[in-house]
Order: C-alpha cells, then structure tokens, then sequence
C-alpha cells in the first residue's frame, strides 16, 4: 500500500485574504500534497491528529509572490561590455543561483520576459523536474524585435556580425520567429516595441516595430494560445502596442492621457519597475552600464514614476514586474514600497503580486490566493504587511507546490 501522506497545517496570527482585501485573524492552512484543502480562521478548520504543524504566531500568512518581469540568466554585477564575456552556459549556470534567491525571497512565481539560446526554458525543465530549486516558470524564449533595436545586442562594429537570437522585421519574419519560439518551449512572446535604457544606440521614446509588424506578432502568439508582453518606453509604441492586442506592456514609462485611457479601455496589464532606477543610477556605472544608459536613465526614471502614479489613480490594471537580473535577484521585493510611495495601498502593491499577476498568466484557478483548491504556494512575513509594506522583504516561510522551501528557524 502506499503510505499515507500526513497533511501539513500552518498557522498564523493573520491570513490576507487578497481576494477579499480583509485579514483573517487566527489563521489556519490545511495543505494536502501540493494543493490547499481548508484555509480560514482556526474555530472553521479541521485538523488530522497526525498532521505536522508550523505555528508561526505573530505573522501574516500571504499567497506566494508572483514577479512578471525578471531574467534569471542575467546577473545585475555585469552590464555592458562585461556581459559579452558571459557564455549562455555560464549564464544559465548563475540562473541556478537566481532562481533559489528568488524563491527564498518569496517569489514562487516568476514570468522570465527574455532569455538567449532558451537558456528559460531549459532552467524552468530543471526546476519542473526537481533537480534545481527555483520558481513556477512562465517563460518567453529570446525576445523578438528589429535589427538594432532594444532586443538586438549593438555593441560591437559591423566586423562581429552580432545579432540577438530574437531579431526579427517585417510580418512573417516575425510569424516565423513566433513559431520557432513556441517550437522551442516559449510560454508567452515577449518583443520590444521601444528603444530602452540598457541598450547601445536605442532611443527609449522611439517606437520599433510598425504597428503592422506587432498586429502580425500579436495575432499570431493569440491564435496559439499565448500572451504578449512588449517592452515599451516611448509613448507612440506603447498605444500601438495596446492597439495591437498586447496583454501586458512593460516599464510603460511615458505615459500620456490617452495611452492610460487605452491601456483602461483594452484590459491591458502595465508592469512598471519602479524600483530599478534606484539600483541602476547607485551601482550601475560599477556594473559596466554605459554612460549613455546612465543618461538616459536619469530621465525615464523620474518620468516612469509620475506615469505610474497617474495609472494607479485612473484605475489601470497593474501587475509586479520588478526587472531583476538588472538589479539583484532576491531583493525583488524592495519594489513593494516605491509601488505604495507612488501611489498604490499596500493591498493594491500586494494584489499586483498576486491575483493581477495570476490573471495575466490565465492562472486564477491555481495561483495568488490562498484557498481551498488552490496550488499550495504559501508565504509568511513577520507582523502585518498591510501596516508596513517593507515586511514583504523579510519572508520568513516559503512554500512552493506543498514543499518547505524555508521556515523561520532555517
Ligand atoms: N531593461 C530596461 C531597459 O533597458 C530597464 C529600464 C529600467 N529603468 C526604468 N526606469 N524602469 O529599458
């Protein structure tokens, strides 16, 4: 016969119940395998005499934390130049490293919006199979875009022939590219709409890609299931990424009245990182980002934190996306109070987190929130997160699909 598996109780002073936005006080989790069976307030909950208990006390149980915008292969101590010295082997290897931080950290989820050579898919494999400790992955494979553009790799003169492994013009190259990424393993498909920050050469507020190029890229990924986030700075690609269909635009940094109407109007997702300017205007220059990037930041910070706080009051949709890999990974968390700073209650930054972000990945039956018959990825943090947002950075217990993956006397 096979032996039974004894169900494992957690209980806690507090219970958020994101849903609702209510705390539930005297908390109980009853979790069965890898799914959560009972959850409420300790007179609701039946017990099995042998189920193996954590009391936490004076904690807040939360549904483990979901991050839409990290790439675990990249490595935040090496930007720039220094990054054309990391082979993809090695960078999957550091991505080892990453994706533990990361589920320490309290991310049980994460979306990787962009990784070369499916080193994403091939880390997510490792993960799924049990032979590394890591995340849920949703994953994109190389992210697509133009010749020269944020998603193609301009460092070096012409003499290199240097491409990134997503780039792609005009409508069926880039159908072609869509379909080779699904082939290979891909989730969703990410693209850049917009120059960036970090890139050589790229104007942020320039739009790449015409709108008929991401109407083919967006109408393709649909017709086979998968979601769309765009990198998107400037605010012409941004509209016409919206335009397009896209399911979620990332960093959304200079937002107009009109883009924030559209954004409301389609039930698009802005994923806006609002913490990694921080990271990258203090250590950035010591990390190989040029001197250019660091220009181009110090404006597009500033503009993306007003364009944040004008979403946040219009009512946009709005996940966590924090950007790690550019900034280290494990910190994600510090993003929590620069959401409620520029604007967002701590409920509103800890829903980002959760059921905006499981909605976005069409996964609202299984993931963020902590109910009967939901995966059993359970966090806790010391006090009350919605009295003090930055306890979100001191997880004290992490559990991903019914497995311990830390508690408070580790
Ligand atoms: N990967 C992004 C880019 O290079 C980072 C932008 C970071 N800056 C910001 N203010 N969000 O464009």
């Amino acid at each position: 016969l096979p032996a039974l598996s004894a169900s494992l109780v957690v209980t806690a002073d507090r219970m958020l119940d994101v849903k609702r936005g209510k705390l539930i006080n005297d908390a109980v989790v009853v979790i069965e395998d890898n799914v959560i069976s009972q959850a409420g307030s300790a007179q609701d909950i039946t017990i099995d005499n042998d189920a193996r208990i954590i009391r936490l006390g004076d904690a807040t149980l939360l549904p483990g934390l979901m991050d839409m915008h990290v790439h675990l292969t990249s490595d935040a101590a090496t930007h720039g130049y220094k990054r054309l010295g990391v082979s993809v082997p090695r960078a999957t290897l550091k991505a080892v490293k990453h994706a533990s931080d990361t589920l320490h950290a309290g991310f049980t989820t994460v979306r990787n919006v962009g990784a070369p050579g499916f080193a994403d898919v091939a880390l997510k494999d490792a993960i799924n199979a049990g032979e590394i400790t890591g995340p849920r992955m949703f994953v994109a494979g190389p992210s697509l875009g133009v010749t020269g553009g944020h998603c193609d790799n301009n460092l070096l003169p012409f003499d290199y022939a240097q491409t990134s492994d997503g780039v792609a013009d005009g409508p069926w190259e880039i159908r072609k590219a869509v379909r080779r990424n699904i082939k290979y393993g891909a989730d969703l498909i990410k693209f850049c709409a917009t120059g960036g920050v970090l890139s050589k050469g790229t104007k942020v507020g320039a739009q790449q890609y015409t709108a008929e190029e991401m109407q083919a890229l967006v109408e393709e990924a649909h017709l086979r299931g998968l979601t769309v986030a765009t990198h998107a700075h400037g605010t012409s690609g941004i509209k016409a990424a919206i335009r397009a269909g896209v399911d979620s635009v990332e960093h959304a940094s200079l937002l107009d009245d009109e883009a924030i109407r559209l954004a409301v109007e389609n039930n698009t997702y802005l994923s806006m990182d609002v913490y990694v300017t921080e990271y990258i205007l203090s250590e950035g220059k010591a990390a190989g980002i040029l001197e250019e990037s660091l220009a181009k930041e110090r404006t597009v910070g500033k503009t993306q934190r007003e364009s944040f706080s004008k979403a946040v009051k219009a009512g946009v949709k709005m996940v966590f996306g924090s950007d790690a890999g550019v900034y280290p990974h494990g910190d994600n968390s510090r993003q929590f109070a620069r959401m409620v700073k520029f604007g967002m209650t701590p409920l509103q930054a800890i829903q980002a987190a959760t059921i905006n972000a499981a909605s976005l990945l069409k996964q609202q039956d299984k993931l963020g929130s902590v109910e009967p018959g939901m995966l059993a990825d359970i966090i806790a943090v010391p006090g009350n997160p919605l009295e003090k947002i930055q306890v979100l950075e001191n997880v004290t217990l992490v559990i991903k699909n019914g497995e311990i993956i830390r508690q408070p006397e580790d």
